[in-house]
């Protein structure tokens, strides 16, 4: 085994006798000193009778210790959980992808149950022949398989006026990235036939809400896909089962859940309640609409309040995530003293485009306080905002597309905080 540390690689038996001079960079006590552990020394009860047998649990769940990585609301957001919002915990996650069971849910008139034998998809409107597709029927076209993030336009929104939500989780949760197999829209689109006027496509879903929205006829025949599979299974129910909708790099309102109906039209179909909602208002009262695309964002998911350093003094992993809905991240930047100076961080694997991408920052902290950031960039080469920036151009009265930088201040003791820096 060699271990990585500033640059250099050392060979275990190094670093281990550098743990022992218990100075900077060590990660491990020595063999000597751990020899009076009596989890080194001593035969454990895990290891003094069999464990479970291999069908105790047919589909597993997490181990119990780890109970704590779960969705979690914000009650005092929304009047109850029915039109209601929960948040992906990121600060405990690693890695891209979101697992769906703890993946957020958004729901306007709760998470409904409709199996594949009730399922139907209705595309009409604009299109030579009207057609009704089954679940089984949806089965039969050749499918496609892409990691793509969903993010809620509200992500982040509660921390316009302030620094408000004590967590990644709370400040940056209403995201998620999942491997999504289905069947471009656009092949089913064609297979009703788009009359040459058919500019917009209206799609709905079959709960209470609907959540109607309009997508123009551009993006519909560009990358958006009918999808029943996340991250090799099926949709989970609150995300959508039997099928959703997947709409890369924008914003999660228009990924429709539950999907039962795609209208082609040649205006946009305003749905009846929540498109005025989805509009950014500005300082002088006039608002930002049509503002589909989720900008490059990026946010440090540890060290931050929910995940503080717990270790102590010496080498420490300072890691998170950056997206992009205009395409693949290029690179992350990450300061530790609130954008004075700035280092590029390690990205796990290359940016995909519209998906999560995982960076880190491997330093040596010798209990300094820092002004942690995290700033993004994408193949466009744009580059995210400072809030004062983004404020700059749209006030303080905006709740959508808040994709500023995010600051938590790590204090001496390992406990982080979110604030805010001018
Ligand atoms: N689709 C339907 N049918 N009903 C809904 O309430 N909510 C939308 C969208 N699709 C919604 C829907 C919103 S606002 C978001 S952010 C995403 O679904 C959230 O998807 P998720 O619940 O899988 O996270
Ligand atoms: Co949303």
């Amino acid at each position: 085994m060699t271990v990585s540390f500033k640059g250099k690689k050392a060979s275990r038996r190094q670093f281990l006798a550098g743990a022992a001079a218990a100075g900077a960079g060590t990660v491990a006590a020595s063999a000597a000193a751990a020899a009076g552990d009596p989890l080194i020394t001593e035969k454990q009860i895990w290891a003094q009778a069999t464990g479970d047998g291999v069908d105790a649990t047919p589909y597993g769940l997490p181990i119990e210790f780890e109970s704590d990585v779960v969705r979690r609301n914000v009650e005092w957001l929304t009047a109850d959980t029915i039109s209601s919002i929960n948040f992906t915990p990121i600060h405990a996650l690693d890695g891209t992808i979101t697992p769906q069971g703890c993946a957020f849910e958004r729901h306007h008139s709760g998470a409904i149950e409709l199996t594949k034998g009730d399922y139907r998809l209705m595309i009409n409107g604009l299109v030579d022949t009207p057609l009704v597709f089954t679940y089984d029927d949806l089965m039969r076209f050749p499918r496609e398989s892409h990691v793509y993030f969903c993010e809620c336009a509200a992500n982040t929104g509660m921390e316009w006026a302030g620094a408000q939500l004590n967590g990644a989780q709370f400040t940056h949760g209403m995201i998620h990235n999942m491997e999504y197999i289905g069947v471009p829209l656009r092949t089913i689109l064609n297979e009703a036939g788009i009359k040459p006027e058919a500019t917009w496509v209206y799609v709905e879903g079959a709960d209470a809400s609907s959540n109607g929205r309009s997508i123009p006829m551009d993006k519909a025949l560009d990358d958006v896909l009918v999808a029943f599979k996340a991250n090799g299974e099926a949709l989970r129910k609150e995300h959508g089962y039997p099928v959703r909708l997947v709409v890369p790099g924008w914003e999660g309102n228009m990924w429709v859940k539950w999907l039962r109906r795609v209208e082609l039209t040649d205006k946009p179909i305003e749905s009846r309640e929540e498109t005025s909602k989805y509009t950014d208002t500005l300082e002088d009262g006039t608002s930002r609409k049509h503002t589909w695309v989720m900008d490059a964002k990026s946010v440090v998911t540890s060290p931050s309040p929910q995940s503080p350093i717990t270790h102590g003094k010496g080498p420490l992993v300072i890691t998170g995530l950056a997206w992009s809905g205009r395409g693949a991240i290029t690179q992350v930047d990450v300061t530790l003293d609130g954008g004075k100076n700035w280092q590029v961080a390690r990205l796990a694997a290359p940016g995909q485009k519209m998906a999560l991408t995982r960076f880190y920052l491997d330093i040596d902290w010798q209990g300094e306080e820092m002004f942690l950031q995290s700033r993004a960039h994408d193949e466009t080469g744009y580059v995210q905002p400072t809030k004062a920036q983004l404020r700059d151009v749209r006030g303080l009265n905006s709740i959508y597309h808040n994709n500023c930088i995010q600051t938590w201040w790590v204090k001496s003791n390992g406990e982080a905080e979110n604030v805010e820096i001018s």
